[in-house]
């Protein structure tokens, strides 16, 4: 049987991945396929456990603090008990899996900790041959990267924080972080051919609705999405 698709919808804090990979499993369904959405880090799980001590500082209040090979052990690992306890089976049948955030964010968070572009290089070397061929995790199919900008996206997690309540991780409270986040994105999506879809215009947000039709479009080869949405 030939395995699912995997597609990730990858961004910076704040930029829609949850409620884009809403929009797209929900489109999903409506035309028949057969689909599951994923998130990383699984808060809801024990695997997350290191993950969760990480953003609340427990190992240094900066994520600069945190040596970026550790830090990306801990999201690794959480993938992997995801992986093996909730969706190989799904993958394996050959459903839609649509994961928000993948090893893609390891490759942006902890990558932008190191400074010389070598070194940057042979980390990511380091994480691909980690994830993909020793723990075995599944190469993604496609990569959406959503562009929000940063002075946008900061604005929609202090939005949704004034409403629920939540407090800001040590990567949300950086502003610097995020912006040299931000530009490793769009630098990651050149290289490795991810789709990038333009989120925000003139300093706002555009409508959840648009940025959908531009995520449909670029997934359309590899899901064999009709052209027109619905
Ligand atoms: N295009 C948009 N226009 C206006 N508000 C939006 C848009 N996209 C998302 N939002 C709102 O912005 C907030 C952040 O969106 P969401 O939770 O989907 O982002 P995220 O990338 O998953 O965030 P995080 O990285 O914190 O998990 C939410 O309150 C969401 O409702
Ligand atoms: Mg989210």
């Amino acid at each position: 049987m030939t395995k699912g698709k995997l597609i990730i919808i990858e961004a910076g804090d704040g930029s829609g991945k949850a409620t884009q990979t809403r929009e797209l499993c929900a489109h999903l369904e409506r035309e028949g396929r057969r689909v599951h959405r994923v998130s990383f880090p699984d808060y809801a799980s024990e695997s997350s456990a290191l993950v969760r001590m990480y953003l609340s500082g427990a190992f240094g209040g900066h994520a600069d603090d945190v040596n970026p090979y550790a830090a990306s052990a801990f999201f690794a690992v959480d993938r992997y008990a995801s992986y093996r306890t909730t969706w190989k089976k799904w993958h394996d049948a050959g459903d839609i899996i649509l994961a928000d955030r993948y090893t893609t964010s390891n490759m942006v968070h902890q990558a932008v900790k190191i400074r010389g572009a070598r070194e940057r290089e042979a980390f990511l070397d380091w994480l691909y041959d980690f994830e993909f061929r020793k723990m075995g995790l599944p190469v993604p199919d496609a990569v959406v990267f959503l562009d929000m900008a940063p002075e946008v996206a900061d604005r929609l997690i202090a939005a949704r924080a004034a409403k629920t309540g939540a407090r800001e991780d040590i990567h949300e409270r950086d502003k610097e972080y995020l912006a040299r986040c931000h530009a490793a994105y769009l630098a990651l999506a050149e290289k490795y051919g991810w789709a990038r879809i333009p989120c925000s215009e003139g300093g706002a947000p555009r409508p959840v609705a648009a940025i959908h039709e531009d995520v449909w479009r670029a997934l359309a080869p590899v899901l064999g999405n009709q052209e027109e949405t619905k």
